[in-house]
């Protein structure tokens, strides 16, 4: 069940960001990093909107900032140390600039004894939050203001839904929407459902609501967003209803992610064939081609049953693309379980994958497994997939030569600012000569190489 927050509690919000606005006497910059996944960059946007609302505007750089936001990841213990070590690297900051504010929240702050342990550790942060109560940031900040002392508020439990909130987008045309938050599936190496809670979905009317906003403002490609986006109320079939939506509701170019395999209903499968707005391109991780390792990692399908749900998107839509995220060294995997994966990944064909080597997370039951593959092995056996999906990925962008596509073009290439760059319907990034004023619009442009990860190409 989902549980939207009243608008009384929005309202409190709303009139904390006036007396922050209020309470502070003179200009004020803010300086946000995200760390983890496109749910985080979200979030970041709306703690940026509610920002702004209280008078901030953005900084620069870090040093140039008067409040400091780190909104941090625990998918890998590698996006902890980096959150950490950034934090850390502040206390220096702050001796120079002893009025400078900082705030952590995110994942990581859900986790177990953690926001404590932050808070003993490293006294000089003024606001600690987590997941489920990003919307009280204006609440929390009026406090460190008022007080002149830290705060720290992470709440348990599962989370409701805040609608209202303002935003500040990254893009002028290309926006993410969420459609739900939380996870029920529990992998068993993941701690995602920890720190975001259970399934909760948004209201379908504040969805198209939102969809019909950005619309109107000139967003023409829209990302659905959710931690199992396709398990939208419950299911596939429920996700495909509110895709005919938003289908309709005037977006030119809709993409989704990410998707569980065990929810890739038939009729979600279909609405690649039908929906006339809906871009060929899916996100679906399989994390491992054993079907020993998938039921350890207790993902509900096996090997054969990924291949078949590829097989059926490939025969609704040829030129589908899809990508993946697969895990190395899972507790227990064999040289025979990690072969198994190389071949699905070969039968597979997927244009691109992220690959990850298996990493404890305290409180997951994969992180209790017994793990003897040394890391030596690990490290061998990641650098044979990714030599392996770097030559899938190269066939899939060497097959895109001599085609012409529609690609949404997002602004200067970061490589070459003489260069424009946008991407495909498949999602594949391509660069090409142009003038500025195609930033933002469809154009037309003929493949004509194609590099390690992206392609070239020229207008038609
Ligand atoms: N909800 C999405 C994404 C979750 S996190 C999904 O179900 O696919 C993104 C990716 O991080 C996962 O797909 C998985 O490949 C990886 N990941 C999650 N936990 C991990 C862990 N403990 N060690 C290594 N990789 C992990
Ligand atoms: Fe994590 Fe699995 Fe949920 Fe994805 S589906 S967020 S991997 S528990
Ligand atoms: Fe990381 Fe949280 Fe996303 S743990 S991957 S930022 S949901």
């Amino acid at each position: 069940m989902s549980i939207t927050i009243p608008e009384q509690e929005i309202e409190l919000q709303k009139s904390y960001m006036d007396a922050v606005k209020r309470i502070n006497y003179r200009p004020q910059k803010y300086f946000i990093v995200t760390l983890g996944c496109q749910m985080n960059v979200r979030d970041s946007q709306t703690l940026a909107g509610m920002l702004e609302e209280m008078g901030y505007t953005q900084a620069e750089s870090k040093e140039k900032a008067d409040l400091i936001l780190y909104n941090t990841c625990c998918v890998r213990e590698n996006a902890e140390n980096r959150a950490l070590g950034n934090v850390i690297w502040l206390k220096e900051l702050k001796k120079l600039k002893p009025r400078l504010l900082i705030c952590v929240g995110g994942c990581m702050m859900q986790e177990d004894g953690v926001a404590e342990s932050l808070k003993r550790q490293y006294p000089f942060i003024d606001i600690i939050f987590g997941t489920f109560n990003y919307h009280r940031f204006p609440q929390l900040l009026y406090t460190a203001i008022k007080e002149q002392k830290p705060v720290v508020e992470v709440l348990d439990g599962c989370g409701d839904i805040a609608e209202g909130l303002p935003a500040v987008r990254a893009s002028k045309y290309m926006a993410f929407v969420n459609v739900m938050y939380g996870c029920n599936n529990f992998c068993s190496y993941c701690i995602v459902p920890y720190v975001r809670g259970r399934e909760r979905s948004r209201r379908r009317e504040d969805i198209l609501d939102e969809v019909k906003g950005l619309v109107d403002s000139g967003v023409k490609e829209i990302m659905l967003l959710g931690q199992n986006v396709n398990s939208y109320q419950g299911g596939g079939d429920e996700f495909a209803k509110l895709l005919r939506d938003v289908d309709e509701a005037g977006v030119e170019r809709i993409r989704f992610m990410t998707s569980h395999p065990k929810d890739l209903s038939d009729e979600l499968i279909a609405s690649f064939g039908t929906l006339k707005h809906l871009a060929g391109q899916l996100h679906l991780p399989v994390q491992s081609g054993s079907d020993r390792i998938l039921q350890l990692m207790n993902r509900r399908y096996t090997a054969e049953k990924y291949l078949r749900l590829v097989e059926k998107l490939r025969s609704v839509r040829c030129d589908i693309g899809i990508t993946s995220d697969i895990i190395v060294g899972f507790p227990g995997e064999t040289a025979d379980d990690f072969e198994d994966t190389l071949e699905l990944t070969r039968q597979a064909r997927f244009d691109a994958a992220f690959t990850f080597i298996f990493s404890p997370r305290a409180g997951t039951k994969a992180a209790e497994m017994p793990d003897e593959t040394p890391d030596e092995v690990k490290t061998e056996r990641i650098q044979r997939l990714i030599q392996l999906q770097h030559e899938m990925s190269a066939k899939a962008l060497e097959s895109q030569i001599g085609h012409s596509f529609r690609v949404l073009v997002e602004g200067l290439s970061p490589r070459d600012d003489k260069k424009l760059c946008g991407k495909t319907e498949r999602g594949f990034m391509v660069n090409f000569p142009g003038n500025n004023d195609m930033i933002g619009q469809f154009v037309d442009v003929r493949i004509t190489a194609a590099g390690t990860n992206t392609l070239r190409g020229e207008a038609v």
